[in-house]
């Protein structure tokens, strides 16, 4: 590990004084202070995702459950279609897990410790670290995909990620300071979002540029080396629109399945690991609607043609009967919580078939 040098964190730490972001869930620079219910519920849904789309979503929740108690309290299902569209759904099944096993087991109080933190569904290692810091004022080593460029590029990271986490992380430690560790994570995730970008590095405003092994050689654009990622599959699949006056046929997803536990539209079993192969719901005839929903999940693609049912009511009733599900009205359908593949998927049927109902 390279000799630790505190001038890092206090050049940062002064940049973020007056350059700090203003985000909903944080407090200012200095405070020490921030709710650890806006901390853990941002830090969530801040995974995998930017913070302009968690924005909208932050508000919604925390006007609808202001606290940990009332989200505890909330119906999954609720929870699973407020959070629709921010994709990643295991993260909302866990938000609630989370929230009743802290009212449970934690008189309703965040634990404040890493290794407490880290016992809760839905909080590993990245997390546990960012809340111990950011809402409780612990020293933790936070390390996201931001935190993981800076320090890449700081020190001339040249093993490739993800296997470099592991000395990256420890180049971390080596810079972080033992007060205002939370500052110093919210000021290396900002730096990252705002100054160190991946494809262009803005060396000339960087408050790190003198201590930066890359910035100074001039190849900062070379940092994180990153191994060749394989190619996405791309499946084919379908989704089932089945009409009566005016509503459209939902099912609830199966809780092993993806994307489970929340409402879609009827389809062929795609996944993953293969393209849809399972009957349809009815026996038709289907016709197709529109082009394929082109939708990339993290490990494929999938292209979603949508079939609308064009038999006999009599035959849809006798079947659909037997099936659970619920008819929903098409003129609400944003309001059924549809993950994003079904929504853009409904937006078509909405589009082309709607109008004659
Ligand atoms: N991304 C993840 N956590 C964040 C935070 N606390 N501030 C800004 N961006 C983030």
């Amino acid at each position: 590990m390279p000799e630790k040098n505190p001038e890092i964190a206090n050049e940062l730490l002064r940049w973020y004084d007056s350059n700090a972001r203003d985000l909903p869930w944080r407090a200012a620079p200095h405070s020490n202070s921030a709710n650890p219910y806006h901390v853990w519920l941002s830090e969530i849904m801040l995974q995998q995702t930017t913070v302009a789309a968690v924005k909208p979503y932050f508000a919604k929740f925390t006007e609808q459950w202001p606290d940990i108690a009332a989200l505890a309290a909330a119906k999954e299902e609720d929870v699973l279609a407020a959070w629709a569209g921010l994709g990643y759904y295991a993260r909302a099944r866990n938000l609630v897990k989370c929230a009743r096993q802290i009212m449970a087991e934690h008189d309703g109080v965040f634990p404040s410790t890493e290794q407490a933190l880290r016992t809760l569904p839905g909080i590993g290692d990245y997390t546990a670290a960012a809340i111990a810091a950011i809402a409780f004022g612990q020293r933790a080593v936070v390390v996201d995909a931001n935190v993981e460029r800076v320090v890449a590029r700081l020190y001339c990271v040249d093993e490739p990620l993800p296997n470099a986490r592991k000395a990256i992380r420890s180049l971390t430690d080596g810079i972080t300071p033992q007060s205002r560790s939370g500052d110093f994570a919210q000021a290396m995730m900002d730096l990252g979002s705002s100054v160190c970008w991946a494809r262009e590095a803005q060396c000339a405003i960087c408050p790190l540029q003198p201590y930066c092994q890359a910035g100074q050689a001039d190849m900062a654009l070379r940092y994180p080396v990153k191994k060749p990622k394989k190619a996405k599959p791309v499946r084919q699949g379908s989704a089932y629109w089945i009409e009566k006056q005016g509503a459209i046929w939902l099912v609830k997803r199966r809780d092993d399945a993806m994307l489970g536990g929340m409402r879609a539209l009827p389809d062929n079993g795609w996944r993953a690991r293969n393209d849809g192969d399972i009957s349809p719901p009815l026996n038709g005839p289907w016709s197709d609607i529109g082009d394929p929903v082109i939708h990339h999940f993290t490990h494929f693609t999938i292209h979603l043609q949508l079939k609308a049912y064009q038999g006999s009511v009599e035959s849809m009733e006798a079947v659909i009967g037997q099936n659970s599900g619920e008819w929903w009205p098409v003129e609400t359908l944003e309001a059924a919580g549809l993950p994003t593949l079904f929504a853009k998927a409904a937006k078509i049927g909405q589009q082309q078939l709607g109008r004659l109902l």
